[in-house]
Formats: C-alpha cells, structure tokens, sequence
C-alpha cells in the first residue's frame, strides 16, 4: 500500500522523502530526546516552569524548546515538545513528575474496572499541545520535517498500572496473565484515545508521527501481537481513516528479531530500532521492508570521539543501499557534551 503525500513537500523535506522510500546521498538525522536537559538552553527553559506537566502546557514553552535543537544543529526533524504520559493525563489519571525520579501516577485498580477513566480522552486539556504544534510549525524552516508522536497502548499501560516506571515491566505483564479481559479494556481506551490525539496533532501541522513502544522488549512471543503489534496496528489504521496519508514510525525498543513484525504487520512507514540491533542484519532483513531509522548507542555519544566517529561511519555504511533515518537506538542522556552532538552531525552530515 503507497500513501503519496504531495510531492512538493517531500522535495522540500529530506527527512519526509525517506520515510517515502526515498534514499538520500547523506541519511537525514533527528535524535530522540533531542529538545532535553543535556542542553543548557532547554534547562534555562525548564527551571521556569514549576512542573514538567505544566511545561508540556506552556505553548509559549514547549515551541521555545522544540525549535532549539533545530536552531542549534540543524536537524532535519523537530519533534514536537510534549510526552506520552498526557494520555492518561487527559484520561483523568493525574500524572505529575518527581525531580530526578521520573513519572509518577495514581495505579489504576482492577476492581475499579476503569471507572478511575474518561471514556474518552478530553482533548480540550490538550488543546496547549496542538496550540504549541501550529506555532512551531510556522517557525521551522521548510526543509524540517515535523513529528507528532504518542505511546504505544502496552507502554502507556504499563505507567498506569504501576504508577511508576518499573523493572521490566512487572505490573503489567502479571496483569497480561492474571486479567486480561481487564487489561483489553484499558488497551481499547488507549487505541480509541491515541486515535483522536493522533489525528488532532495531524490537523495542527505534524508531517508524520512516531510510535514509542518503549517495553517491546518485556513482551513474550504469543502477547506480542495481542498486546502490540495489532493495537499499534488499529492506531495507525484509526488515524488513516481521517487522513489515509499519515506517515509512520514505529520503535519497538528492545524488540530483537520481532523488529520485522513491526515493519510488517503494523502498516508503518518507517522502523525504528534500539542500539543492540545489528546494523548488518538490519539492513538486509528490515530495510528492504520499510525505511530503518537509528541506532547509536546514546552512551557512545557520551564518550564521543574516534570511537563514535567510526561507529557513525560503520552505521551508515550499512544502510547505504537503501532508505536510512540516522539516530540514535534510544534518547540522549543529559549528560551528553554538546560538543560531541555537533561532532556526530558532522560526521553524518560527511
Ligand atoms: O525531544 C523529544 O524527544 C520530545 C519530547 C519527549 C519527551 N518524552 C520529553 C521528556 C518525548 C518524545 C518523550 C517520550 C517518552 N516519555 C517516552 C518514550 C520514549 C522513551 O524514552 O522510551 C517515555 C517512556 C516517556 C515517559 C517519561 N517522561 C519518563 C520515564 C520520564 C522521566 C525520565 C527522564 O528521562 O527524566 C519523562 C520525563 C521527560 N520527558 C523529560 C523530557 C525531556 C525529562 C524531564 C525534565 O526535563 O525534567
């Protein structure tokens, strides 16, 4: 199945070209959390708002914060300043973030059967984030593309079950076995929530959007389809309903030799994958799919130079014969040098 999109705007955006299936001479690049702490400018920004949550609401803030990272390096994408948890934020689920620890949210109860829940996602609270997409996407310049993005529904549960982040995702994938007529209903919600999100974020001006199934990795082989693949299937389908040209990414971290599921099975544009994927495999197995978007370590990015320079050649080598995304195989860590960003640009840029 094609999705032509009109093809002025792809010749303008490299990035949006290759999720088309167009190589380019040098691979675009992005970099997943690219607006972050590792950036003093993003941090000046940060210590004016009182919560992360109320940040991802600031208009004023979060476009501030979207566009420097394009400022500064001139990526060929910006991604919209926002996180996965306003989900169940809008679903009524309060969700608030402790410094330094991460996420924290009121555990849904099974007996509660959901009642804890909107039936449907209240995309009025929201309304700062697409107020923040239309003023972004009149600042960047016309060669950047513009990505949308949301949770995958197994990662988004996996939060609003436990409340918190958690080792391997233990919560959710004891409910996967305890309770899954329950788990099923929370998985639709997210489907039927993430849907009309999606969608409202295409009407405000994102060129495409990425999937974050962060836990892909905690998934057994049978719940992988039940609990990923096919509910990230009905996302994406939802959303082309409305706008039958959406264009895909989809990250199934931690997803090994299942990488080739989501390339398949879930009508995405574009694979994303982790830094333990073999760039080698990868490019004879996934990329004649679909387009591969990564995947450098962050870490080699900390510790920067010969080291990340031969590891940035070796990556693009490997999918020099077809439709190659550069990023990273996770998000930058904060204590990336900003120094050694620039250098890794360069080095893509050749
Ligand atoms: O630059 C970008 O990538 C855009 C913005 C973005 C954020 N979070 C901002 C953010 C995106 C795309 C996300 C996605 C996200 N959020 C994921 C999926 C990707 C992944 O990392 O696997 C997940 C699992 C979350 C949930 C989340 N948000 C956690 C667990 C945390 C705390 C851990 C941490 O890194 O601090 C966050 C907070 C968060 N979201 C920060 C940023 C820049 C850092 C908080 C801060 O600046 O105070």
């Amino acid at each position: 199945m094609t999705h032509p999109v009109d093809s002025s705007t792809i010749l303008e955006k490299p990035l949006l070209a290759t999720l088309n299936g167009v190589q380019q001479k040098r691979p675009p690049i992005w970099i997943m959390r690219q607006a972050g702490r590792y950036l003093a400018e993003y941090r000046e920004v940060r210590a004016r708002s009182k919560s992360f949550i109320d940040f991802c609401y600031s208009p004023d803030l979060a476009t501030e914060v979207t566009l420097q990272p394009i400022r500064r390096f001139g990526f060929d994408a910006a991604i919209l300043f926002s996180d996965i948890l306003v989900v169940p934020d809008a679903l009524g689920q309060g969700v608030s973030f402790v410094e330094n620890e991460g996420p924290r949210l009121p555990p849904l109860l099974v007996e509660n059967d959901l009642s804890e829940l909107k039936s449907e996602i209240d995309l009025d609270r929201l309304a700062p984030v697409f107020e923040t997409i239309g003023r972004v996407k009149a600042a960047l310049p016309k060669e950047t593309t513009f990505l949308g993005f949301c949770g995958a529904p197994w990662t988004v549960a996996s939060y609003m079950i436990a409340g918190k982040g958690t080792p391997e995702q233990a919560p959710i994938r004891l409910l996967a076995y305890r309770n899954p007529e329950y788990l099923e209903k929370l998985i639709e919600r997210l489907i039927q929530s993430s849907i009309a999100y999606l969608c409202r974020q295409v009407e405000a001006g994102v060129d495409a959007l990425q999937i974050f199934e962060s836990f892909a990795g905690a998934l057994t082989a049978d719940g992988l389809e039940q609990w990923s693949i096919g509910p990230i299937r009905r996302m994406i389908e939802g959303v082309r309903l409305r706008h039958p040209h959406a264009k895909f990414i989809v990250f199934g971290r931690g997803s090994g030799a299942n990488h080739v599921q989501y390339a398949l099975k879930t009508g995405a544009n574009a694979v994303a994958i982790d830094w333990a994927v073999d760039p080698a495999w990868a490019a004879s197995v996934l990329q004649p799919l679909k387009p591969v978007q990564g995947n450098l370590d962050p870490l080699a990015v900390v510790a920067g130079g010969d080291q990340m320079d031969r590891r940035v050649d070796a990556i693009i080598e490997a999918f020099s014969n077809g439709p190659h995304i550069f990023n990273l195989g996770h998000g930058i860590v904060p204590e990336t040098p900003v120094t050694h960003v620039e250098r890794l640009v360069k080095r893509v840029r050749g």
